[in-house]
């Protein structure tokens, strides 16, 4: 069965490869679309432009075919190109033998290179050997986070756009970013990033080059019209358009494609089993952390609503209604790259570590969700036994402290453990503020290997193991807490 489907796969993606040739046939070319000059969304037209979006057009409309963008992360697009989900991807991507072991690419079309950014006023970097020990902000998967990661004691965060590496640069949390100097500087002119500039310039000589899956049989159509474009000075033309300079001359072939590229190695086990519980810890520690912090809350919240204050009622409900009705990763880019930037406007200097704004973030919403599981749990005790309560002469403290809560306890033990087996799911979000929890450590090792499927079914086990470890320990406590028969 399992034969039967994987040869159906592999004969479905080799009917789809010869129909990509067919004259006329759209080509699905993938980027990620956050890396002005290159892909970015123009905010004047809201369409998605670039030098490489103009150049992979030029290079459709010579090979007579229509291009269709998509948008994807980029650690997605070798994943992407490896199931064949896209003919070929467009993303300022550098030629580098690693990648090349996992897919193909056309000859080069742009010559890069890495720089150090800094903000002004704080210490400048010049190479690499001086970031050491230091914090850096790179884009997950890139050329600039490999750079990183090489960096002996660097503590080096992940995002998911370049944009948001130089966000948490001027929000202060990281000392420099890595990246490629064109988009470095047309960043600093273009958006709202005030305060930076390149310290260390051009640590390497990059090559960009269309990606393809390997074996395509669109290399030779695409290398044939990109030679073309060269050749006929329209090249010259784009590249004049966006960066006001003449091209330098491309290589036939990349520097770093010169040497035989070995095979890719297998996947290390033992480093994959230690980052995963690496990032289990981080996992568990937010988890922990905020249901404590949104029970805390949440109790707080459900008390209020009960108590005989309307005033209290409705900002009680307007809290819940917020934290409940927005979405968790809005809140959190809300906290951690929109409130520091927002006070620091003011001119008050502010910043927030992602511990701080992970949790904060997390237990704000927890607590809302569970203000209404606590709510329901003492809205269902029966009105006898708050009147008994009150016959006894209890104060309305005592009589939820003695009578109400501890029944109240027992009936939202299930919900309340539904909410925990979700925050530990949830808690993945905070990789978008470049925590290296679990779901992230399983991203990190997916752009360096490129080996998703095994990567994040290991992933998926290990929250697994997570969930139904809460879920047994919450059994647990509802038989402990449960009246004796
Ligand atoms: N050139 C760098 C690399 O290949 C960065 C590219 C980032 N591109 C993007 N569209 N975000 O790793």
């Amino acid at each position: 069965m399992g034969v039967l489907m994987a040869l159906l796969l592999i004969n479905s993606s080799g009917v789809a490869l010869a129909e990509a040739q067919r004259a006329g046939t759209p080509w699905t070319v993938g980027n990620d679309p956050t890396f002005p000059p290159f892909e970015y969304r123009d905010p004047s037209t809201n369409a998605i432009t670039g030098f490489d979006v103009e150049l992979i057009e030029a290079i459709g409309r010579q090979a007579g075919h229509p291009i269709q963008l998509l948008a994807l992360p980029f650690d997605g697009i070798i994943p992407a190109l490896q199931s064949r989900s896209i003919d070929a991807a467009i993303s300022s991507i550098t030629i580098t033998a690693d990648r090349a072991r996992a897919i193909d690419f056309s000859r080069p079309y742009f010559e890069a290179g890495e720089a150090i950014v800094v903000r002004d006023g704080a210490p400048d970097f010049t190479s690499l050997d001086q970031l050491k020990g230091r914090r850096i902000a790179v884009q997950i998967g890139t050329t600039g986070a490999i750079a990183a990661s090489k960096v002996p004691d660097a503590q080096v965060s992940n995002f998911d756009s370049t944009p948001l590496a130089l966000q948490e640069l001027v929000n202060g949390n990281a000392d420099a970013v890595i990246s490629d100097v064109p988009a470095i500087l047309y960043a600093m002119r273009q958006a709202n990033l005030h305060g930076l500039h390149l310290s260390g310039e051009h640590l390497s000589t990059e090559y960009y080059g269309i990606a393809l899956p390997v074996n395509s049989p669109l290399q030779a159509p695409i290398n044939r019209a990109l030679g073309k474009l060269i050749s006929s000075g329209r090249y010259a033309a784009l590249y004049r358009k966006w960066f006001g300079a003449d091209p330098p001359v491309l290589p036939a072939v990349a520097p770093a494609l010169l040497n035989k590229v070995s095979p890719m190695a297998g996947l290390d086990l033992a480093l994959l089993a230690q980052n995963l519980v690496k990032g289990a810890g981080i996992t568990l520690l937010l988890t922990v952390l905020s249901f404590s912090f949104g029970l805390f809350g949440g109790t707080g919240l459900a008390m209020l609503l009960q108590a005989p204050w309307p005033l209290a009622q409705r900002l009680c409900r307007v809290y819940i209604d917020f934290f409940r009705g927005t979405p968790m990763l809005v809140q959190l880019f809300l906290i951690y790259f929109g409130l520091p930037a927002l006070i620091q406007s003011l001119d008050i200097a502010f910043t927030i570590e992602r511990l701080p704004a992970a949790v904060t973030a997390l237990s704000l919403n927890v607590a809302a969700y569970l203000a209404e599981v606590l709510r329901s749990g003492i809205e269902s005790i029966d009105r006898g036994q708050w009147e008994a309560a009150d016959a006894l002469g209890f104060s309305p403290l005592e009589r939820m402290r003695f009578v109400i809560a501890p029944q109240a306890i027992r009936r939202v033990l299930p919900p309340l453990a539904n909410e925990f087996i979700t925050l530990i799911k949830d808690t993945s979000l905070a990789a978008v503020i470049g925590f290296d929890e679990l779901f992230r450590q399983g991203q990190l090792m997916v752009a360096t290997t490129y080996r998703a499927f095994e990567i994040y079914i290991a992933v998926a086990l290990v929250y697994l193991v997570m969930t139904t470890s809460a879920s047994l320990l919450f059994k647990r406590l509802e038989r402990k807490l449960s009246l004796p028969a």
